[in-house]
């Protein structure tokens, strides 16, 4: 052990994380200590392209990796011998950098001789408000909000996720980085269209809630997106601030009334909890509290650093999973897509998601 004097609250995880486009390494403690944390993120490199290309995730995650746990394991004073096990994504996401991530993480665990814990990177936002928040205890209604996922998850524990929704089309995140595309906002877009937003009218342009109403609680934002398209080639476009707050309150709507339903089905839950990069949107964060309060329930949010994608996470999932001796072999596949909840039913209509 590096520093012998040191008492470590066990265990202590090494997390990786490659999924989509952040590079990321952290080392987590049972104590939900965060001893080191590093990211790399690929904005600039996917921004000339309006969205992430997958090869040039792929190697960059390849290039950035090793530097980055050389660097949370040199700032947290350990090596590798002090981790009781490495925890890695292995999907869903971009196959390829999946596989950055998980024969990384292989390896460090081969070399180390500790077991690995192969995380679904869905499991790894599920559980993050755990890390956040010691007193959320299960059961709780989870709504994932990111680029690549919009579900809403019944945690009843551990290993133990019941998908109630999810998207039949495009993600909320999506949704938001192709209306800031429309506008001329560059990627990623949900933070520009909130920015945006906040001087325009959210009632100027009549757009579409899609499913709003509907007896299942799945959601859909292409429709809303096409609408956004419409009004923008109309003759004589909304002003981009009044698009940019219109298309944000209905995408809060769509929201707002998927888990209001998503709630009344789940009575035994004790927090209604949000995760993901669109959990940043202030609009949308209100609104939800809003809905928690009428429930009687506290809204959870985690701190924006764990909300978007990150390796705390991922290394917290390995803790929980740790603590129940569920371990993975070393030839655990990566994997493209991975339900939560391997019982859910396609989503009618559905497009790609997990
Ligand atoms: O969870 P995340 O970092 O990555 C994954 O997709 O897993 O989420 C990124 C998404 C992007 O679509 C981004 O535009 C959206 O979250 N986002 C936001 C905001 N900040 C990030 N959407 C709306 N408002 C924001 N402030
Ligand atoms: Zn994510």
């Amino acid at each position: 052990m590096a520093d012998t004097m040191r008492t470590l609250s066990r265990p202590v995880i090494l997390g990786l994380e490659s999924s989509c486009d952040e590079t990321a390494a952290a080392i987590v403690t049972g104590d939900r200590t965060i001893l080191a944390e590093a990211i790399a993120t690929q904005e600039a490199e996917h921004a000339p392209y309006g969205g992430v290309v997958p090869e040039i995730a792929a190697r960059a995650h390849s290039e950035r990796l090793t530097p980055l746990v050389e660097r949370v394991l040199t700032e947290a004073n350990l090596t590798l011998s002090d981790m009781d096990a490495i925890a890695a994504t292995a999907g869903p996401g971009l196959i390829g950098g999946v596989m950055v991530g998980l024969v990384t993480g292989k390896a460090l665990s081969y070399a180390a001789q500790r077991p690995l814990i192969a995380v679904n990177h869905l499991e790894g936002h599920a559980l993050s408000p755990r890390l956040a928040d010691a007193a959320l205890e299960f059961p709780y209604l989870l709504l994932l909000v990111s680029g690549g996922h919009t579900q809403l998850l019944a945690v009843e524990g551990v290993g133990r996720y019941r998908r109630l929704a999810t998207t039949i089309d495009d993600a909320a995140g999506e949704a938001f980085d192709k209306t800031a595309k429309i506008l001329g906002l560059g990627y990623p877009g949900g933070p520009a269209v909130e920015r945006l937003a906040a001087s325009g009218n959210p009632s100027a342009v009549p757009l579409p809630r899609p499913l709003a109403g509907s007896r299942e609680p799945h959601f859909s934002f292409a429709g809303l997106k096409s609408a956004v398209l419409r009004a923008q080639n109309q003759d004589t476009p909304p002003a981009p601030a009044d698009l940019a707050a219109s298309f944000q309150q209905a995408a809060c709507d769509c929201l707002v009334d998927r888990s209001r339903l998503a709630l009344a089905a789940m009575p035994e839950a004790r927090a209604f909890v949000v995760a993901g990069g669109v959990a940043a949107n202030q609009t949308i964060r209100s609104a939800l509290a809003d809905l928690s309060a009428e429930h009687c329930l506290s809204l959870v949010a985690p701190p924006l650093s764990l909300c978007t994608d990150n390796a705390a996470m991922i290394a917290w999932a390995g803790v929980e999973r740790f603590r129940r001796g569920d371990f993975d072999p070393l030839d655990t596949p990566a994997r493209a897509r991975w339900p939560l909840d391997p019982d859910a039913t396609v989503a009618r209509g559905a497009g790609y998601k997990a």
